[in-house]
């Protein structure tokens, strides 16, 4: 009987799919406890949005809540999602912010960080793998899926073997847009694990209604871990439940290793919090259903709807067929990136402006860049015309762009000043510089506050 383990997503993946990560600490802080006793593989509670909602929304320390949750459920292991170089952001940062960030990330309480990087460039993970090897935590080598003609097969398995060398203890199939139908999920599992000898995880999204056959079949194609979410908060852009999912592998005979009876408990503790978010209209109920346009056009539903709104916004919504049509097109010129953030609104910008002002008569400081070689390589062939057109003499960069930025931690270091508290604060700043500053204003407020009432009290 083959174990499947469950990697419990509600804290990050799933509020943020479905309550844009608005979910402060108190609102989950009780429960906790109870979800230490689930017997989860891990839970995904910190990176991607997380960081950020913290401190502009939520006058929260991104760090202090992960510190909270390592001393509320201290035997299950912690889970972060890491962009790589890029960190929590969309640009790259020097080696010695990322082998801080990663450190420190440790430190507070993470046992395992996921790391990808959105074109698949494997420079882009080394450092971030390195650090957290070095720190003895668990790097999970993560694959974004996406399809085009040079994302086959071999290809992945390769990328996958390149992860194994580097050092990855897991590797993570990324489906971040529920594109992966269950035949291609059984086919990159199989090919993954035929190449590595690694455990593998597969993380999808609900939004096609495709999530539980492809979890399935990617289970039986041997993933040995897969990305849940308590059923309250599960469907729609979310993960598929946790529940549901336990129940369909015993039944199948595999073996789960999960409490029911805790997963209830989470589960009830959790039905008020989406009930709140649903009166508030901080859940909206459209993201709960099943959408189908991402498998028609196979662009992800969120860069369906920016398509709609800039186009909208211009008033030429009746141009949004000739744009999807030319959105693979731009893809093809620009070497195939996966349509992950920031590479989607990129293709989805150059695709519009490609229709209303003519084939790349305007092109984006972003996809200048990116055609430089800033963001990585593109995993196919980019476009001799449009590179020639836009770069000119111009030579895009042979190697690795962060080598070639100055280290910045001290320099943000000295720039705070005593705003700074610890060194962690430091990094908040340097991955949001105008949140953080926000934030420590607010933090300082509230400091002399109590200071001043305690003086009152005596
Ligand atoms: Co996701």
């Amino acid at each position: 009987m083959r174990k499947i383990q469950f990697t419990e997503t509600v804290l990050r993946d799933a509020q943020q799919s479905l309550i844009a990560t608005r979910m402060p600490f108190e609102d989950f802080e009780k429960i906790l406890n109870t979800m230490d006793k689930a017997g989860y593989y891990s839970m995904e509670c910190w990176g991607g949005a997380t960081f950020d909602s913290c401190l502009r929304y939520l006058a929260e320390d991104p760090w202090e809540r992960l510190r909270k949750i390592r001393k509320a459920a201290p035997n299950t292991k912690l889970q972060m999602l890491l962009r790589g170089q890029n960190l929590l952001g969309y640009k790259h940062y020097p080696d010695d912010v990322v082998r801080m960030f990663v450190a420190k990330s440790i430190e507070n309480g993470i046992d395992i960080i996921r790391i990808f990087d959105a074109l698949n460039d494997i420079r882009n993970l080394e450092v971030a793998v390195d650090e957290t090897n070095k720190r003895g935590a668990h790097a999970s080598g993560t694959i974004c899926f996406t399809t085009s003609p040079v994302h086959t097969l071999e290809n992945y398995a390769k990328y996958a073997k390149q992860l194994e060398n580097l050092g990855v203890q897991s590797i993570t199939i990324k489906d971040m847009a529920g594109i992966m139908g269950p035949q291609e999920a059984y086919d990159l599992v199989k090919a993954i694990k035929e190449s590595v000898k690694l455990p593998v995880v597969v993380h999808t999204h609900c939004t096609t209604g495709l999530a539980p056959v492809t979890l399935l079949k990617a289970v039986e194609a041997g993933a040995d871990v897969i990305d849940t979410a308590t059923s309250a908060l599960s469907g729609g852009t979310s993960q598929f439940a946790t529940e549901t999912m336990a129940y369909t592998l015993r039944q199948l005979g595999y073996e789960v290793d999960l409490d029911d009876k805790v997963l209830k408990e989470v589960n009830d503790f959790f039905k008020p919090v989406k009930a709140k978010a649903l009166e508030t209209g901080l859940l909206n109920p459209v993201v709960l259903a099943t959408d189908t346009d991402a498998l028609n056009y196979q662009v992800p539903g969120g860069m369906l709807s920016n398509l709609v709104a800039q186009l909208t916004a211009q008033n030429k919504l009746d141009k949004f067929e000739e744009v999807l049509q030319e959105v693979p097109r731009v893809r093809a010129d620009m070497g195939y990136p996966p349509l992950v953030t920031p590479m989607s609104q990129m293709v989805g910008v150059q695709a519009t402006q490609n229709v209303l002002l003519g084939k790349y008569k305007n092109v984006s400081k972003d996809v200048r860049s990116y055609l430089k070689g800033e963001y990585g390589k593109a995993p196919g062939e980019i476009n001799a015309d449009l590179l020639k057109q836009v770069l000119g003499d111009e030579k895009p960069i042979e190697g690795r762009f962060a080598d070639g930025l100055a280290p910045a931690f001290e320099a943000a270091k000295a720039e705070l000043g005593d705003k700074a508290k610890s060194d962690e604060d430091v990094l908040s700043y340097i991955a949001f510089p105008v949140q953080a500053e926000a934030f420590f204003e607010k933090r300082d407020e509230k400091e002399r506050n109590t200071f001043k009432y305690t003086i009152k009290e005596v």
